[in-house]
């Protein structure tokens, strides 16, 4: 089986995610979820680069650790990655032993190759590029990535021979490995190659003007430079220079259709595309596949960037119109490779045309259409030839050559004319007239079948880019089945169930005004910081929701709460001792929940979805300290907590491990 190894680059933890950052996970968690629907075993690496003179520097300011600016920054990357469903299989932080092992090591095999010494050395040194500069590289005097003003520094450093890797560098990049280029894309690989060609010089590896780092083996008072330190995470998260290496053979060691491939922005690119397959070959270790090269993203013409102050943060829009819609848009607004600008008219728009009208509307009109004609199910009639099922195969074939050559654009582009195709083919054939002709001929059936046929490939081809979407869309076509499952297989005309329950039409993705969404306040000056005003590194307090019009998934627009106000309520974990319905009502369910000592009455709307005996011997969460309430004449001490789901407003409750006591606290 064909192994796929995908990293995004480590994040500094002296920043909180923008659009930028969120860029780079969410093209390699596309990757990841195509490569696993194409069957191949896959491991989906990211993390945080933790140490340097910059984290160094905003522990200073603040009077602390740098450990505790690591700390307390790092989860705020892990739990974004969490909270939107990102399908890393690792987090690593560079602060991890298991990280310094394989940093030594590493280092232990470059120093016994001979490619390492101690030199004076001075320069030009961008602290946020953690590089120094040769003049003539610097741009009007400053940093050609920052525009900031680097700084003359002076010391004493441990050197790597760069020197020595020039020809084998361009060697790699003239052959490439198993028939791929080393560097995508193109244009990316002859910048790299230049900058080779032009002649290397050693490489300052160490650095004893500061602390936070991991101490140089055989140096003592050097820390390992940040980049030597950052670039060995892709490995040390596989066990390189640990007891157990398993993942690292499997991944990184290499075989018969393995592939490694890095993800970077690039700027960061000379490091991984030069530097770091020096550093491998010098300790003789395998190199990476592949490393791919995305552009900028852009606001008002210039890189996005916590020094220049034009960062679009994430939460607000995904809060307002969930994660899927913004996974679509980065994907689909940046031709893969070259820089993009993001403006919220282009990502509104978009949302419109391509989900609220485009998937949405398809889906919700076919959806009612055979609804109502075949008693809420799907119909009962295949048919095997006809114009939709031949758009779906140029689709999938159109999709698969967009993703297997990075260019997501094409794979978005594919999944929409096949919409149109669909759409275009329920124009056509009218069943809303036929059947009031003709009634419900198999002729008719058929077409229904095609329509939704189509859409399920649509859902199929969609669940890479935007998984949320493309479970509501399978669910609503009767099929029952985590998006996680879906393989090729899939993609092969005929899947769609016959005569299975479809789910009740109701809106995907509703329609967003865009005037209203520019008008709120929070669109703009809150999703678009000026983060030289707050340059810490404290915690992301995600930016209150802007007040947009109907949302997805979307809270409304209300004031947050404080902590205090959320301490006020008294959550906790019940166990349902009895359960019975409450007569003359749909509803209402009458329950003894067993919180810890207690035994309450709690009467919840939630009858609709759950019958009695799946409720006695289950624990849920209530509010405990709710005042009471009188439901049907009957006294109700709390409430018990279950999610809505959207479309249907049918309650879920919340799932507790079944070995949490009742009457545990939630907080
Ligand atoms: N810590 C290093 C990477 C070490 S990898 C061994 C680093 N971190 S970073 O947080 O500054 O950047 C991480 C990634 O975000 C890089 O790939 C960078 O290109 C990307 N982006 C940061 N700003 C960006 C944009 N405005 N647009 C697109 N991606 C950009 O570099």
């Amino acid at each position: 089986m064909a192994s796929f190894y995908v990293t995004t680059p480590i994040y500094y933890v002296n920043d909180r995610p923008h659009i930028g950052h969120l860029y780079t996970t969410v093209v390699a968690d596309t990757l990841a979820r195509y490569r696993r629907f194409s069957g191949d075993r896959v491991r989906f690496l990211t993390g945080t680069d933790e140490h340097g003179q910059n984290i160094e520097k905003v522990a200073r300011r603040e009077g602390v650790s740098p450990r505790e600016v690591a700390d307390r920054h790092a989860p705020v990357f892990s739990r974004l990655w969490e909270s939107i469903g990102v399908t890393n299989d690792d987090f690593i932080r560079t602060t991890e032993p298991r990280h310094r092992a394989g940093v030594e090591e590493l280092i232990r095999r470059i120093a016994s190759s001979g490619d390492l010494y101690l030199a004076g050395h001075e320069g030009w040194y961008c602290a946020s590029c953690e590089a120094y500069y040769p003049e003539k590289d610097l741009s009007d005097g400053t940093c050609p990535v920052h525009g900031s003003k680097p700084e003359w520094q002076r010391e004493e450093n441990v050197f790597f021979r760069l020197s020595r890797y020039g020809e084998r560098l361009l060697e790699l990049y003239e052959k490439g490995i198993d028939g791929r280029p080393f560097v995508y894309p193109e244009s990316r690989l002859n910048e790299v190659k230049s900058f080779v060609e032009q002649g290397l010089k050693d490489l300052s590896v160490s650095r004893t003007a500061i602390q936070w780092g991991i101490p140089f083996p055989g140096y003592p008072g050097h820390v390992v430079y940040v980049w030597l330190d950052a670039l060995t995470n892709y490995i040390s998260a596989l066990g390189f220079g640990q007891a157990d290496s398993a993942l690292y053979q499997d991944y990184w060691e290499p075989a018969e259709g393995r592939r490694a491939v890095h993800l970077v922005g690039k700027d960061i690119l000379r490091f991984h595309a030069v530097y770091w397959p020096a550093f491998l070959m010098s300790a003789s270790l395998p190199l990476p596949s592949q490393v791919v090269s995305h552009g900028w993203w852009l606001k008002d013409q210039k890189k996005m960037s916590k020094s220049t102050g034009n960062v679009v943060r994430p939460a607000d829009l995904i809060e307002t119109f969930g994660v899927d819609a913004l996974r679509w848009h980065l994907l689909a607004e940046m031709a893969f490779g070259q820089d993009a600008n993001f403006s919220d008219e282009a990502f509104v728009n978009r949302y419109n045309a391509d989900l609220a009208n485009g998937i949405g509307n398809t889906v919700s009109r076919a959806v009612r259409m055979a609804y109502d004609a075949f008693s809420g199910k799907t119909p009962d009639e295949r048919c095997e030839d006809n114009e939709v099922r031949r758009a779906a195969e140029e689709a999938v074939a159109a999709w698969t050559e967009g993703f297997e050559s990075y260019r997501f654009q094409d794979a978005v582009d594919a999944i929409r004319r096949l919409l149109t195709a669909i759409d275009g083919y329920i124009a056509s054939r009218e069943p809303w007239k036929r059947i009031k002709v003709e009634g419900l001929t198999p002729a008719l059936a058929r077409v229904h079948h095609n329509a939704l046929e189509g859409l399920r490939i649509v859902a199929v081809l969609a669940s890479p880019i935007v998984p949320g979407a493309s479970g509501a869309v399978l669910a609503r076509l009767g099929i029952d089945r985590p998006v996680s499952s879906l393989s090729r297989q899939d993609l092969a005309w005929g899947g769609l169930p016959l005569g299975v329950p479809l789910a009740k039409p109701a809106a995907l993705f509703p329609r967003a005004d865009l005037k209203a969404y520019l008008s709120a306040p929070s669109a703009k000056e809150k999703t678009v910081e000026n983060e030289t005003k707050n340059e810490s590194a404290a915690p992301a307090t995600p930016a209150p929701a802007a007040a947009p019009t109907p949302a997805p998934a979307a809270a409304p627009a209300e004031p947050r709460i404080t902590i205090d106000d959320f301490a006020r309520m008294d959550l906790r974990v019940g166990e349902v001792l009895a359960a019975e319905k409450v007569e003359k009502s749909k509803k209402l369910m009458k329950m003894s929940i067993k919180v810890g000592e207690e035994v309450r009455t709690v009467v919840g709307g939630i009858a609709t979805a759950y019958k009695p005996e799946d409720l006695v011997g289950r624990k849920l969460v209530i509010v405990a300290n709710l005042a009471p309430a009188k439901l049907m004449g009957i006294e109700s001490n709390g409430m018990v907590l279950a999610a809505s789901l959207p479309g249907t407003g049918e309650p879920s409750l919340l799932a507790v491990d079944p070995a949490v006591p009742s009457g545990t606290r939630v907080k």
